[in-house]
């Protein structure tokens, strides 16, 4: 069975109502990133953080996954299809794929402020001050700030170079080191790059711009590579 690596960004949820970080009135425009998702806000303000991320956590409750993450499900009818998303929504998951990396963390889960490998699923929609992991510390939202390490990157990185096909979908490839994970994919391989603002890449060969929206493109795009395979 053919692998398909895909590699999606806050644009495949756009169409179900979440905001992406830097359109225009995206959440970066209404929120400073240094005061809500850096260690130093964390240390400074946790009360605003666990606030910020408890808004974003009651939002998933109220939005359903759309036809660009359904079409993605698709796929595994013919293909063995591994999802690494930057996004910590759990939209992938509810829409039914089965295998999703999350790269900057999950909104559903906590994590221990003294032991990182305790990460717990949040079954409410907000952590509060006070809120303890099992060693006694505050628990914190499970989420990769800026300046943090990206745990999960290599695991990644070995994902994407076992692809038979690569696809990059809603993401502006500016946050390091997800952005980087194209430059892993063997070289002959198809790619498809998905995002209406999509810009030209140099250097990747085999590559498909596709600048429309998600939930236009893959429908028609994942019907193709199924007819194709
Ligand atoms: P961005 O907000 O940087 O980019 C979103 C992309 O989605 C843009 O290129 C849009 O053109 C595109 N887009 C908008 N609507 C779309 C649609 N309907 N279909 C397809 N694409 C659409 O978001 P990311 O690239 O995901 O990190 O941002 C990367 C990381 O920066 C995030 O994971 C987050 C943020 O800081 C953390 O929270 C750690």
């Amino acid at each position: 069975m053919k692998r398909i690596v895909i590699l999606t960004g806050a644009g495949i949820s756009a169409e179900s109502g979440i905001s992406t970080f830097r359109d225009s009135n995206g959440l970066w425009e209404n929120h400073r990133i240094e005061e809500v998702a850096s260690p130093e806000a964390w240390a400074r303000n946790p009360e605003m953080v666990l606030e910020f991320y408890n808004q974003r956590r009651k939002q998933l409750f109220e939005v359903e996954p759309n036809v660009g993450h359904r079409s993605l499900v698709r796929l595994e009818k013919k293909f063995d299809v591994q999802i690494i998303t930057q996004n910590v929504d759990d939209l992938h998951e509810r829409a039914g794929s089965s295998k999703v990396l999350h790269l900057h963390g999950e909104l559903k889960k906590a994590r221990s402020t003294i032991d990182p490998n305790l990460v717990y699923t949040l079954d409410r929609q907000e952590l509060k001050p006070g809120d303890k992991c099992e060693k006694g510390s505050q628990l914190r939202p499970h989420i990769v700030w800026f300046g943090e390490a990206v745990p999960m990157i290599e695991k990644a990185t070995e994902m994407v170079k076992t692809a038979d096909i690569f696809m990059v979908i809603g993401t502006s490839m500016v946050v390091y080191p997800a952005a980087g994970l194209i430059h892993y994919v063997e070289r002959e391989i198809p790619k498809y790059y998905v995002d209406p603002k999509a810009f030209s890449v140099h250097g990747i060969s085999n590559l498909e711009v596709l600048r429309q929206k998600a939930g236009e493109a893959l429908p028609r795009l994942v019907d193709r590579l199924l007819k194709e395979s």
